[in-house]
């Protein structure tokens, strides 16, 4: 936990004492947005408190214990309602906090099941007078209106130990989207004759073979969309019809949770869907998107909090988002990897795109760069997946670093257990490392596996469309992967695979095709040239160990 930081601030004409819950938290106003004025006193916001839990290490050790297969509590999954009674917030937190809202005339509240966030709809004046030093103003972009406080908020002293953060004040909606190459590099000479990834390129590539789909009753798999982008019915329909011959699949979504937008489809949305229904094939596949009832406060975090609010959700999920760790709180994010040890406890694998910008790169003074991790890619308990290219882009031949790739050393959270000793052959065995201080050695290393991230074909509003890459394209696949190994584990009576890491790096890149080949991008200065990390035998912070050859990785999985 963070040290709290008192502050002396002016409330009513009286000093009282109070905490800030997320003095790191970056307030500026990201690219792209413009102020558009105060906000109303009257108008509404919708904020998220986020309660403080208890027996938090106990959970972790849960976790430890649940995904390890050396354990004998291995796939001892816990339901929705045991997590509850673990981690619900004492009474204490739960009165302290209640009689807070209610004393500034805060009452529209909703609940989880797990009781640890409310949701509560108020005035911009209550909300105000409920954080001092809060000042809400409107924010667009494009079409695209929403309401923050660029000025940081502070609670009571005595209610911050009852308290992680306070969501829909600061954070902006983050982007990580897909993009078609062919729109950013121009035409390519070679279009036309490029072999362009589909699905059945990927199953021939991974070695699925038409009878590699799912038949378990009640198996699913998720996919979820936090960037105002829709998939659309009838792109996935004609995407199946056009490229998914020879092997049983579903052409539909069987169910949307969250309220999908009218207008254009999304690339990015259109990706996810047909991929992870491509290698996930015949497998009952769900959509979350925008959930909730006000859009722009925080998908991502309204989608934290629907997954502490159903008893049932699909097992594995997918998700192409992220933002820059350095410009959250790390009260935030300890909170947000609490919640996916929530989901790891109960069986469920959560699987994130490790980004598309490589190591990334931060200016820390002028002339003074470090390379710039993505979270949740950085968290130590999600799966994190990165992105390769075919060596020969005209046939399907072996993987090879896709440069963007993210990848790197979380600057927040410690190296977890589980891959101390992959992550420190690799330090020991590369030669050229880029200096020491563009990364954190002691921090968690990603991603933990690949896929092919590079020239896919998406069918989005009826048009198909070339080049599309990106780690939000190989992280679906790997989704839909994992989900016909817990299909075919359901079929033996055996219980899902739940957060995958612990079990995969003990194959130590068993049934993966390492990936050896080249470098992804970093900083564009002196010191690295462009580069970031390379790719190198085991496992590496470009494309972790590698990609799934499936028949060995099921093999591998199947006790
Ligand atoms: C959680 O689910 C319950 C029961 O369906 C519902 O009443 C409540 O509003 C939900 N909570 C949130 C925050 O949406
Ligand atoms: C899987 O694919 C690789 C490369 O395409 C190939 O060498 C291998 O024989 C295939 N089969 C199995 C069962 O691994
Ligand atoms: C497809 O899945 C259904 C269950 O959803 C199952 O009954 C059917 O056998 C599966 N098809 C194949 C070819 O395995
Ligand atoms: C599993 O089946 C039950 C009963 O048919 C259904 O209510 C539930 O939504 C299913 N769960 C998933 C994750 O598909
Ligand atoms: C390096 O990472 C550790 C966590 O593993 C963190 O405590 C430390 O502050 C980080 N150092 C820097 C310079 O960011």
């Amino acid at each position: 936990m963070l040290p709290l930081v008192p502050v002396f601030v002016l409330f009513c004409c009286r000093p009282v004492w109070s905490a800030h819950l997320e003095h790191d938290q970056d307030t500026s106003i990201p690219e792209g947005w413009t102020h558009a004025g105060r906000v109303a006193s009257s108008d509404r916001v919708e904020l998220t408190f986020a309660l403080r839990q208890q027996n938090v290490d106990k959970l972790r050790g849960l976790l430890e214990s649940v995904s390890d297969p050396d354990s004998v509590q291995y796939g001892k999954f816990l339901t929705l309602e045991e997590v509850s009674s673990l981690v619900r917030p004492s009474e204490l937190t739960q009165k302290a906090v209640w009689g807070w809202l209610r004393s500034h005339g805060v009452t529209d509240c909703r609940t989880v099941l797990t009781d640890d966030f409310l949701q509560c709809d108020m005035t911009i004046q209550a909300a105000e007078s409920l954080l001092p030093g809060s000042r809400f103003f409107r924010y667009v972009r494009g079409q695209h209106a929403l309401v923050r406080s660029p000025a940081p908020y502070s609670v009571p002293d005595d209610l911050a130990q009852h308290l992680d953060f306070v969501g829909g004040v600061h954070r902006f909606p983050a982007k990580l989207e897909a993009v078609s190459r062919a729109w950013t590099n121009g035409q390519r000479p070679e279009a036309g004759f490029h072999l362009g990834v589909t699905p059945i390129i990927l199953r021939s590539r991974y070695n699925l073979t038409a009878s590699d789909v799912g038949c378990a009753e009640n198996n699913s798999q998720a996919v979820a969309q936090f960037l105002e982008q829709f998939y659309h019915p009838a792109d996935l329909a004609e995407f199946m019809a056009l490229f998914a011959g020879g092997f049983k699949h579903m052409s539909q979504v069987a169910r949307v949770v969250g309220t999908q937008g009218g207008g254009k489809a999304g690339l990015e949305a259109s990706l996810d869907v047909e991929y992870i229904m491509s290698t996930g094939a015949n497998i009952s596949t769900w959509v979350f998107t925008n959930p909730g009832r006000h859009e722009s406060q925080e998908p991502f975090l309204q989608w934290m909090l629907l997954l502490s609010n159903m008893s049932s959700v699909p097992w594995v999920h997918t998700i192409s988002y992220g933002d820059d760790e350095d410009s959250l709180a790390a009260s935030y994010m300890t909170r947000i990897n609490t919640e996916f040890m929530k989901a790891g406890v109960r069986g469920i694998s959560m699987l994130f795109a490790s980004g598309d910008s490589g190591a990334g790169c931060r200016q820390l003074s002028k002339g003074s760069n470090a390379f710039r991790p993505s979270f949740p890619a950085s968290s130590p308990y999600v799966t994190t997946v990165g992105g390769t290219s075919f060596k020969n882009p005209f046939k399907v031949t072996y993987e090879v670093t896709d440069y963007i790739s993210g990848g790197g050393f979380s600057n927040v959270f410690p190296m977890p257990d589980y891959q101390v000793n992959a992550v420190n052959a690799y330090l020991k065995a590369v030669q050229a490392l880029p200096p020491k201080t563009y990364f954190n050695t002691s921090g968690r290393a990603y991603p933990d596996i690949a896929a092919l991230s590079d020239n896919y074909w998406v069918v989005s509003n009826r048009v198909p469309i070339p080049w599309v890459s990106g780690t939000s394209a190989s992280t679906p696949v790997v989704g839909g992967m994992l989900s016909l190994i817990n299909d075919k584990r359901f079929l033996k009576g055996l219980p899902a695979l739940g957060f995958l890491n612990p079990r995969l790096y003990k194959l130590k890149g068993q049934a993966l095709f390492d990936v050896t080949e080249g470098c992804h991008l970093g900083c564009l200065d002196e010191q690295v040239e462009g580069k970031g990390f390379c790719a190198a035998p085991a496992w590496d912070p470009v494309t972790g160990w590698g990609t799934p050859n499936y028949p060995s990785l099921l093999a591998a999985l199947m006790d």
